[in-house]
Formats: structure tokens, C-alpha cells, sequence
């Protein structure tokens, strides 16, 4: 193979955009878990100042492997199938390193990416559990809120700013989710997956202001991508998308309504929601250093299913 040459810009035109998907889908369909993230996915369409594209290429041919990295230092890589075992890799890792990237996510925890980082010095730094469960037709009861709480969906045009307000308190020391914009949330919100009805809000009803607004305690969005994974054996009478797997997408407490008994409930009101919607599975993420919340999750059924690593450099001794 020739040499390798990374090119890095802050803008993919279509041609670049559509190639990279492709590569990542080929890599995805080879590793059993996909390379590139959501957040990174949605930068290749829909340019992010914040975030570089890195292109690798060996010859004259289109890209062979692709790296991205975002104003945080969080970054991802992926060599096509095809080209692996040939340097692409350790070259898009050093550009990346060199660049100011200071977490290279590893999902699946791949031994190749494993090796490569191990390579190159850096260490695990982070670890993000993705766990599952199957639904049934009992989970489909919503389940009782503690006294004072009422649940609503959430209600475009009227509740970005409180919940992105929520949302930050939430995840104050959470580096990529508690640093959503409006711009990102309304990158969401344009999403064919998008469903207000499955973004439940939990409002203090003790507390309302003059026009009869209460604040929001707590929330659970959510996710269904529609027709991912059909489920084996006939299709049952009334549910609708039956036999697909839906998403705990994000739960998160207002931090001075922590400790009071909603995060149990909040998760069911969310699984409750998936489950009438047909769902047969659920799935969620969760970092390693969340002992409450991987708690909360096992308490309800909840098992590991895949592992995501961050490697790193290791701390200064
Ligand atoms: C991990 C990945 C990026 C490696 O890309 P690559 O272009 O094949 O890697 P390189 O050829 O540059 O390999 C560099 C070193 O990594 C290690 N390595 C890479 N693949 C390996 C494998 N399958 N088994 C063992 N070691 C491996 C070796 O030390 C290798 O050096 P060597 O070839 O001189 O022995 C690629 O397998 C991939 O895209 N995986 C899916 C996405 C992913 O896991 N990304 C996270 C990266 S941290």
C-alpha cells in the first residue's frame, strides 16, 4: 500500500461526507459496532466549527480511513476493512494526538483498537457500559410518580430552554451531554427518529409560576429508530413497529430534585413508553463511574451488552 497522507478540514463537502459514511457502514458491518458516534455522524452534514474531519488516504483512491476531533478533545477513528493492518490507523492516531485530541473513543473495546492505542502509550481513561433489556407487555404500565410530580411530553417551541437549563445542571460534570446548544438540540429535534411523545418531562407541581408554569424536576427522552431490528416470528395485531428496539436516550434529575426517589420511576415512564410503542428491547449507555445510575439500571433488568473504552494519556505521576 502507499504511504499514508491525513488531510484535515473543518467542512466535508457531499462527495467526502457520503464516502466516510460508507466507509464507517463497511467497518460497522465487519466489527459488529459502529465507529462514529451520533454526535460526529451529524458533524459530517452539518458542519460543527468546533469539530475537524480527518481523511486518510493511500494512493489515488477515495479515503481508507477517517478521524474526528471536537473542541473538547473527544475523538473517533476508523480504518475501512479493506486497508487495516497497513499504518492507516496509527497515522490518523497520531494526527489526531498531535492535533490536541485527549480521548480517542473505542467503541465495542475492539482488541485492535486496544492494541493500537496500547501502541501508542495511551491508557483507558473512560468507560461508557451499553446495557439492554427485553419488554414485555407488563412493562407497558406507566408506574406511579412520587406525591407532588406530574409527567407530560415535551412540547417543541415552548420547553427548549428549561430543559436545556436541566439538562446542563444534570450533567454539570458529564463532558459531552451536559454541553448540549440549543443548535444541538434542535439538530435532534430535526431528526426522522424525533417523537415528543417519547421525551417525557417531570414537573413539580408544588411549585407553579404566575402563568400556572411548573418547574421541571427531571426528564426521559426517549429514542426509537423506526425498522432497525425486526423482530423474529409473526407481527402481533397493534403494535405498530413491533420488534424494534427503542432507547433510554437520556434521563437526567434537576440536581436539587436528586435523592428523592424519581429516578426508578422516571426510567419505567420511559420503558412504559416504548413498550406500548411496540418496542421489544430497550437499550441504554451509561459511563463506569456512575455507580448510581448503573445501579438504578441493574435494579430493572438491565445487563451489559457492549463496552466503550476511551483511551488516553495516562496521568502525570
Ligand atoms: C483499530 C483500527 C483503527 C486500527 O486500524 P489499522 O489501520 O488496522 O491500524 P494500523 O495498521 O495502523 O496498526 C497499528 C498497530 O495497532 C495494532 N493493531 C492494529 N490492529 C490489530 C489487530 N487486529 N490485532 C492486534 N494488533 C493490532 C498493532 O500494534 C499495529 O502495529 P503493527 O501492524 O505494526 O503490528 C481499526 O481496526 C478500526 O478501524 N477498528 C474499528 C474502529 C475502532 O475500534 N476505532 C478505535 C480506535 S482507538
Amino acid at each position: 500500500m502507499s504511504e499514508v497522507r491525513v488531510e484535515e478540514s473543518t467542512h466535508l463537502d457531499d462527495t467526502d461526507a457520503a464516502a466516510v459514511l460508507a466507509l464507517a457502514g463497511r467497518a460497522a458491518e465487519t466489527d459488529g459496532v459502529g465507529a462514529v458516534s451520533e454526535a460526529f455522524r451529524l458533524a459530517l452534514t452539518s458542519p460543527r466549527a468546533s469539530v475537524t474531519h480527518l481523511l486518510a488516504y493511500a494512493g489515488q483512491s477515495g479515503p481508507v480511513g477517517y478521524a474526528a476531533r471536537d473542541g473538547a478533545g473527544s475523538a473517533e477513528l476508523v480504518v475501512d476493512p479493506a486497508s487495516r493492518r497497513h499504518g492507516v490507523g496509527r497515522a490518523l492516531l497520531r494526527a489526531l494526538l498531535d492535533g490536541g485530541a485527549t480521548g480517542v473513543w473505542a467503541h465495542g473495546d475492539l482488541p485492535a483498537a486496544r492494541a493500537l492505542a496500547a501502541s501508542e502509550g495511551l491508557v483507558p481513561t473512560r468507560e461508557l457500559h451499553h446495557m439492554s433489556r427485553a419488554l414485555s407487555a407488563a412493562d407497558r404500565e406507566d408506574p406511579p410518580l412520587p406525591e407532588g410530580f406530574s409527567v407530560r411530553p415535551f412540547e417543541p417551541g415552548r420547553d427548549e430552554q428549561a430543559w436545556l437549563e436541566v439538562n446542563g445542571l444534570a450533567f454539570a460534570s458529564h463532558p459531552e451531554q451536559g454541553s448540549l446548544t440549543l443548535e444541538d438540540l434542535r439538530d435532534r429535534m430535526g431528526q426522522d427518529w424525533f417523537d415528543p411523545a417519547g421525551f417525557l418531562l417531570v414537573e413539580d407541581t408544588t411549585v407553579s409560576d404566575e402563568d400556572g408554569t411548573h418547574p421541571l424536576a427531571a426528564f426521559h427522552w426517549t429514542k426509537r429508530e423506526p425498522g432497525t431490528r425486526p423482530r423474529p416470528g409473526p407481527a402481533r395485531d397493534g403494535d405498530e413497529g413491533a420488534g424494534t428496539s427503542g432507547e433510554v436516550y437520556v434521563v437526567g434529575v434537576h440536581p436539587a430534585y436528586q435523592g428523592r426517589g424519581l429516578a426508578g420511576p422516571l426510567t419505567q415512564l420511559g420503558t412504559a413508553h416504548l413498550a406500548r410503542q411496540g418496542a421489544d428491547t430497550v437499550e441504554l449507555y451509561v459511563d463506569g463511574d456512575n455507580p448510581r445510575a448503573l445501579a438504578t439500571y441493574r435494579r430493572q433488568g438491565f445487563e451489559d451488552a457492549t463496552l466503550h473504552v476511551v483511551h488516553g494519556r495516562p496521568p502525570a505521576p
